[in-house]
């Protein structure tokens, strides 16, 4: 049997796990929590990112942050995980369901206006299996009605949209560092906040609420509760995990990517096959995050 995921790891791991655990502190938004941060900030140009216990917790975190109300009205693909739906449904938001593009499973952009009203706050796209939605069409139809656009790039690590990086277009966007996906930690995921007006605000939120944040980089003297949150950073262990996988993230990356090519070289011989196989629009990058063949439906 080929197992649908194996956890790779790249030995040190551990080493920065005894590290973090030794340093005398545990708990998050230590050492390795800022050098993740430092990380995705300088190699992919986000302007904020938090680390979070997941890719779910992110997104719940998005949609504190746009104030979702119950009766408001979110768009997302009806072809995603689960919790691309969650977040926005505990809010008490309405989902509307888009369809797929009919050339891959990604979110038809030119289906997105006939699905807007007045009750519309945001759009989430999902770069599908790491492949880039067509973000100029779905931004220009966001700005024209003054939506937020949240990318749930819980695939996307290291993948482009005409060289942008995924995850740094949209207001807000949240990637995933569980166990199946390029880049691990166990269980973990980040929140990145490219609309700066959002970015005091979800530093609150991530921190149960409070301006501990602020209060440790000695911005105010001490701390409070100032506005609704929750418990969204992870400890030092998972960031621990998660800087060692960063470490060695090209040499990941070119291990997925010449086994995902493995795999389409050999189906492509299959004639049959070949109607059935990944594309990959020309606006968009592989990271060999998933390999997938198109299968009829029922
Ligand atoms: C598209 C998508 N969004 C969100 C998630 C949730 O990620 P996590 O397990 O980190 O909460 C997943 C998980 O597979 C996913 O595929």
């Amino acid at each position: 049997m080929i197992p649908f995921n194996k956890p790779y790891l790249t030995g040190k791991e551990t080493h920065y796990i005894y590290d973090a655990v030794h340093s005398g502190k545990i708990s998050g938004n230590g050492k390795y929590t800022k050098l993740c941060h430092a990380y995705f900030e300088e190699r992919y140009g986000f302007k904020k990112c938090l680390l979070t216990t997941s890719c779910t917790d992110a997104l719940e975190m998005c949609a504190l942050l746009i104030n979702i109300q119950p009766g408001d009205e979110v768009i997302l693909p009806s072809y995603t995980f689960v919790s691309t739906a969650n977040a926005f449904a505990l809010r008490g938001a309405k989902l509307v369901f888009a369809d797929s593009d009919s050339s891959n499973p990604n979110i038809d952009a030119a289906a997105l206006t006939e699905l807007i009203t007045p009750a519309t706050k945001a759009i989430v796209v999902v770069h599908y299996a790491g492949v880039a939605c067509d973000m100029e069409a779905i931004m220009s139809v966001a700005e024209a009605h003054n939506l937020f656009v949240i990318e749930d790039a819980a695939h996307s690590i290291e993948s482009f949209y005409k060289s942008r990086p995924l995850g740094g277009i949209g207001h807000l966007s949240t990637f995933s560092f569980h166990e199946t996906k390029n880049i691990i930690s166990g269980e973990g995921g980040m929140l990145v906040i490219n609309d700066d007006a959002l970015i005091g605000r979800a530093e609150i939120i991530w921190e149960k609420g409070t301006n501990r944040s602020a209060f440790f980089r000695g911005e105010v003297d001490k701390y409070s509760w100032v506005d609704i949150g929750s418990s969204f950073l992870p400890s030092e262990v998972i960031s621990a995990f998660l800087f060692a996988q960063l470490e060695n993230l090209e040499e990941i990356q070119s291990e997925r990517i010449r086994i995902w090519q493995r795999y389409y070289d050999a189906f492509n011989e299959q004639e049959h096959l070949r109607q059935r196989l990944p594309n990959i629009p020309e606006h968009a990058t592989n990271n060999a995050h998933m390999f997938y063949l198109l299968c009829d439906s029922a």
